[in-house]
This record gives C-alpha cells, sequence and structure tokens, in this order.
C-alpha cells in the first residue's frame, strides 16, 4: 500500500482535529502532518494520546499559513501529497470585533498554501469552506453550489475571497483542487464560545445563556463526524474545480436548540437571557446537499436527537476539557508537552 502525506492546516481546532482521529482510525493509508498556529482556538489538548495510539503517523508542526517563508521551507523538507485547509479564523463576532486576522489567515493564509502547493506539486488541495458564502435566506429556500456568493459579516467574506482564490488556481493554473461548503457543526472538541457548546457549557454552571436578538435565527446543524465523513469522501472522489455543498437538512431556530439543551440537562429557561442582536446576523442558512448525494454518495448518518445527546454527554463527561479552556490554562499544554516556548 502506498502511503499518502496528508498536510492538514489547522488540525488542533475543533474540526480539524476530528478530522485527524477519524482519518487516522479510518485510513491506513494516509499519514498525518497537524500544521497549527495555535490561535486562541488551537488547543492541542484534543489531540491528546495520538502519538502513541498511531505510532509514527502523526507529526505536529507548530507554524502560521500566512508566514511564507516558513510554509515554503515545510514544504521543500516534507514532500506533501494532499492538503486539507482547515486553518482559519472562525467566529463571527470576532471578526466584527476586528476583522484584520481573519483577512490574514483565510485569505492571505489560503492564497499561500496554494502557491506552496503548485510550486511544489501537491497533487490534491481542499479547501474546508463555509455555507456562510452564500449569505442569508429568507423563510424558504436552500443554498445549492449555484447560488450566488453574498457575505455578509467579515469572517463569511474572507472565507468568500479564499473560495474565489481556490477556484481561480483551478482556472489559471489548472490546479487539483476541491472545495466544501458546509452547514454548522456541532460535536465534541468544539470552542465554548460557539453556540451550542457555550450553552451546554454555561447551563451546566447556571450562568446565563445568552441568545441574540428574538432567537428564531435558523442554522442547519451537522454532526462534526459527518462533516469529516464528507470531506474524506470529496478528499477521495471530488472532480478537480468542483464545490460540494455539506448539510444535515437540520434547521432549528437558535432558541429551540437552547430550549432542547436545557430539556435534557434538566436545567430551568430561566437561564435564557435575550441579548443585544449580532450586528448583521444572518437570518436563516439551510443546504441543499443534494449534489454530494447525487454524484458522490454522501449522507449524513447521526440523526439531530442522537447526535445532540452524544454532545451533551461529551461536555458532561469532559468537564475538565471546557473547565480549562475557560481559566485559560489549556494555552500551556504545547510548552508542557513540546518543551518550547509559546
Ligand atoms: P476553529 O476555530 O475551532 O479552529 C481553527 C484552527 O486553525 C485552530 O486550531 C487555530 O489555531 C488554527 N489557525 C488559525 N489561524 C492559523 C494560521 N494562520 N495558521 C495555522 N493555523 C491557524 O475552527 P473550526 O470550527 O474547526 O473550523 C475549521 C474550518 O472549517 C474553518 O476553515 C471554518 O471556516 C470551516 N467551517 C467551520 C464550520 C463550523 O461550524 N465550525 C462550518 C463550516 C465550515
Ligand atoms: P455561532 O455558533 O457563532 O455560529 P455562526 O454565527 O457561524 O452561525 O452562532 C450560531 C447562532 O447562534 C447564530 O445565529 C448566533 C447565535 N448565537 C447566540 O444567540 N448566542 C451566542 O452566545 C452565540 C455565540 C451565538
Amino acid at each position: 500500500m502506498t502511503k499518502k502525506k496528508l498536510l492538514v492546516t489547522g488540525g488542533a481546532g475543533f474540526i480539524g482535529s476530528n478530522f485527524i482521529w477519524q482519518t487516522l482510525e479510518t485510513r491506513s493509508d494516509y499519514d498525518i502532518w497537524n500544521l497549527d498556529k495555535l490561535t486562541y482556538a488551537g488547543n492541542l489538548e484534543n489531540l491528546s494520546g495520538i502519538e502513541e495510539k498511531y505510532p509514527g503517523r502523526y507529526h505536529f508542526v507548530k507554524g502560521d499559513i500566512a508566514d511564507e517563508n516558513f510554509i515554503h521551507q515545510l514544504f521543500e523538507k516534507e514532500a506533501f501529497d494532499e492538503i486539507i485547509n482547515f486553518a482559519a479564523e472562525s467566529h463571527v463576532d470576532r471578526s466584527i470585533h476586528s476583522a484584520t486576522p481573519f483577512i490574514i489567515t483565510n485569505v492571505l493564509g489560503t492564497q499561500i498554501l496554494l502557491d506552496a502547493a503548485r510550486k511544489f506539486s501537491v497533487r490534491k488541495f481542499l479547501q474546508v469552506g463555509t455555507d456562510e458564502v452564500y449569505g442569508s435566506l429568507g423563510d424558504t429556500g436552500y443554498f445549492t453550489e449555484e447560488t450566488p456568493l453574498q457575505p455578509n459579516s467579515p469572517y463569511s467574506s474572507s472565507k468568500t475571497a479564499a473560495d474565489l482564490l481556490v477556484r481561480a488556481a483551478f482556472h489559471t493554473h489548472g490546479m487539483p483542487v476541491l472545495t466544501t461548503r458546509c452547514s454548522n457543526n456541532y460535536g465534541p472538541y468544539q470552542f465554548p464560545e460557539k453556540l451550542i457548546p457555550l450553552m451546554i457549557s454555561n447551563a451546566l454552571g447556571d450562568k446565563a445563556l445568552p441568545v441574540y436578538g428574538d432567537g428564531m435565527n435558523i442554522r442547519d446543524w451537522l454532526h462534526v463526524k459527518d462533516h469529516c465523513d464528507a470531506i474524506l469522501t470529496v478528499l477521495e472522489k471530488g472532480q478537480f474545480g468542483e464545490v460540494y455543498n455539506i448539510g444535515g437538512n437540520n434547521e432549528w431556530a437558535n432558541i429551540h436548540i437552547v430550549k432542547k439543551i436545557l430539556e435534557l440537562l434538566g436545567k430551568s429557561e430561566s437561564l435564557i437571557t435575550y441579548v443585544k442582536d449580532r450586528p448583521g446576523h444572518d437570518r436563516r442558512y439551510a443546504i441543499d446537499a443534494s449534489k454530494i448525494k447525487r454524484e458522490l454518495g454522501w449522507e449524513p448518518s447521526y440523526t439531530f436527537e442522537t447526535g445532540i445527546q452524544e454532545t451533551i454527554d461529551w461536555y458532561v463527561e469532559h468537564h475538565d476539557w471546557w473547565l480549562r479552556i475557560k481559566s485559560g490554562e489549556y494555552l500551556n499544554y504545547y510548552k508542557q508537552h513540546y518543551e518550547m516556548e509559546l
């Protein structure tokens, strides 16, 4: 069996770390290099024990995708066969406060990776994108791959720019690129600034649950394991130059998710606190994922009932994991385990 060297960027984050575990478990033909800058969102505790479980198959490199010299040196040293770019600044609220880091990582970083992939003849480049590039829907309709790109936040605008640079790499240079656009994910290891882990952890601590606006904004939720499975499917079977939407056909208004979480935890709805709305808050996202089903045979395996119960159980069992994030202690993990300066 020929082993492939896969570069995963942003693998210490939520989806990237789930992806690494899942790929090493289900694919014996991939060895993985995880390149991560370890921003506030990067947490190597998500991958604790992986080197022991998969000896020789997992390598960590601390670095920035927007640092061109560093990226070129890394590509000279390691002949990567394939790349999946998860690395991003990913939180809409942070992009409203300060957009520049989003442009540097999400736009410049993606182009630097594309340039290196071209120079070093990487055989596949998969860009992990978001449905937020399509903007906001009214009460009806779905995002297809043909829906015009109309991002509304600095985060989604930077992700749109990245998608367009990937498109340009295909059309201009004939690069072997693939793009996925997924709806909102939930599951283990999600940073507790995002809706579901924030609400679970606050509810467990009997703290207020801040619901933006009227709570009737709708998101289409997909379990992270289904997302990772879809990414592997596109990597293995996707057609270069194509975009694949990924979604769970699972729309929920925020307030209904929050109430569901409280119900499953046996906590009171009096914890719900309506707060000022997010500026430019997209009203509804809903994905039409029929192309990936029709062309590549992928569809989600989790029902929301199973997925949300499992997720709540995970955050209950991994109390220490999110408490260390909330206290900032998780930032010491790299120093302690890799014995280098942060
Ligand atoms: P995350 O914020 O949890 O993780 C991002 C990771 O990227 C972190 O480990 C961080 O340290 C790393 N990183 C940031 N800047 C970097 C840089 N310059 N160089 C190297 N590493 C850097 O994000 P996530 O939720 O895991 O999302 C991963 C990807 O999936 C992102 O591209 C995001 O846009 C996309 N996506 C996320 C969702 C979702 O619901 N979370 C949905 C669709 C698409
Ligand atoms: P989020 O998890 O930030 O994902 P995104 O904005 O990328 O969809 O938010 C999901 C939804 O939950 C979104 O409509 C904003 C809302 N929300 C709240 O109501 N309260 C919160 O504290 C957070 C973080 C989000």
